[in-house]
């Protein structure tokens, strides 16, 4: 277990003006914030994060989502990271999304979710590095 996790505020999120919201729910279910940006994602990076949805029938739609606006990633740590906030931010589709969950409070549908995190500790890392270098976390920590 690595204890980390890369959410991403997806640009639902920041058209609704929710980035606040859902920053405190994160910070008050125990989430460090370690690094944090708001970016544009270009085509490029968007496929690239999201290659392993390669060929799936919402593939592309997926793609003009995520590139439509900015969005704000962010690498996190907690204690069993992973599980934790995929607990916390509930099922991909919201109508299925337990009482309480972000996705349940704020998502509309299966793709304006509001908020991705990583499935594994595995991708998490990989995941945290598409979006920050090794030498910016090591700036960023003070390390
Ligand atoms: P995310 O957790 O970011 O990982 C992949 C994303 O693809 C997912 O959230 C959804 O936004 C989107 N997605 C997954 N399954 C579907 C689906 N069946 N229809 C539309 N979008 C989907």
């Amino acid at each position: 277990m690595n204890n980390k996790t890369l959410a991403i505020l997806k640009p639902d999120c920041v058209k609704k003006n929710l980035i606040g919201k859902v920053i405190t729910l994160i910070q008050e279910a125990g989430f460090k914030v370690s690094a944090i940006k708001m970016i544009k994602l270009t085509p490029e990076t968007a496929k690239g994060f999201y290659e392993v949805h390669t060929g799936k029938f919402f593939f592309n739609d997926l793609i003009a989502y995520m590139t439509s606006g900015p969005c704000v990633p962010i690498a996190l740590e907690k204690e069993n990271a992973v599980e934790d906030f995929r607990k916390l931010i509930g099922a991909t589709d919201p109508a299925k999304a337990a009482e309480g969950t972000i996705r349940k409070l704020y998502a509309d549908n299966m793709q304006e979710n509001i908020v991705h995190g990583s499935d594994s500790d595995e991708n998490a890392l990989k995941e945290i590095a598409h979006f920050f270098s090794r030498k910016e976390l090591l700036e960023i920590n003070g390390l």
